[in-house]
C-alpha cells in the first residue's frame, strides 16, 4: 500500500476502479485509498493485468507491515509484466504486423489498420481467423485447452496437418511468419 503522508499509518481501499482481469496502462487509476485525513485515487505503477487480492471497503492495512507494497492491493509483479512482443508476418500478403503488451494476433493487425477473417469478433468461437504457422512461433505460449478444442475440430472439419492457432487467441512471441487468406489493408 502506498503510503499517502508521514502521518499515515493506515489505509482503506473503498472503490476499485477496474476489474480483476482487466489490462492497465501504467497512470491508469486504479482504486481510491482513504486514510483518516485524506482520500486519493491511486495510479497504477505499471501496465499490465490486473489480479485483485483485496475487496473494496475491507483491505485496511497497515503501511509500515507493508513498506514496500504500492502493488501489494494491485497485482504482483509477474501479472503486471508485459509479455514478449513479437514481429509477425502474414503471407500472401506479406504485411509486417508487430504485437505488443501480450496483444494477440488479430488484435495487433486491427490496431495496424488491416481487415482480418472473423465471424465472431475475437472470441475464439468461429474458427474463421485460424492461421498456419510457417516458421517461428516456439517462443509463442502455447494454446489453453478453449483454443486447443476448436483447433482439434478445425483438424477433423479440413484434414488440416499443418501447424495452426487461432488469430485471436495466439500472443505470438519473437519472429514469426503465418499464412492467412483474406488478410488485407483496410481502406480508410
Ligand atoms: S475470430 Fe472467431 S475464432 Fe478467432
Amino acid at each position: 500500500m502506498p503510503k499517502l503522508g508521514m502521518s499515515m499509518e493506515e489505509g482503506t481501499v473503498t472503490e476499485w476502479h477496474v476489474a480483476d482481469g482487466d489490462r492497465v496502462e501504467a497512470g491508469q487509476i486504479l482504486y481510491t485509498l482513504e486514510t483518516d485525513k485524506t482520500a486519493n485515487e491511486v495510479p497504477s505503477p505499471l501496465a499490465g493485468v490486473i489480479k485483485l487480492i483485496a475487496v473494496a471497503g475491507r483491505a485496511t492495512r497497515s503501511v509500515r507491515s507493508l513498506p514496500n507494497s504500492n502493488t501489494d492491493l494491485v497485482a504482483d509483479e509477474q501479472s503486471l509484466a508485459p509479455p514478449p512482443s513479437a514481429e509477425v508476418t502474414v503471407e500472401p500478403l506479406g504485411a509486417r504486423i508487430e504485437t505488443r503488451d501480450g496483444e494477440s494476433l488479430i488484435e495487433a493487425a486491427w490496431r495496424s489498420g488491416f481487415y482480418w477473417p472473423t465471424v465472431c469478433g475475437g472470441r475464439a468461437e468461429c474458427t474463421a481467423c485460424v492461421i498456419r504457422i510457417l516458421s517461428g512461433g516456439e517462443q509463442s505460449p502455447p494454446p489453453d485447452a478453449r483454443e486447443a478444442g476448436q483447433l482439434e475440430r478445425v483438424r477433423r472439419r479440413t484434414g488440416e496437418t499443418a501447424a495452426i492457432r487461432l488469430a485471436c487467441c495466439i500472443r505470438p512471441a519473437g519472429t514469426v511468419v503465418v499464412e492467412k487468406k483474406g488478410v488485407r489493408r483496410r481502406l480508410r
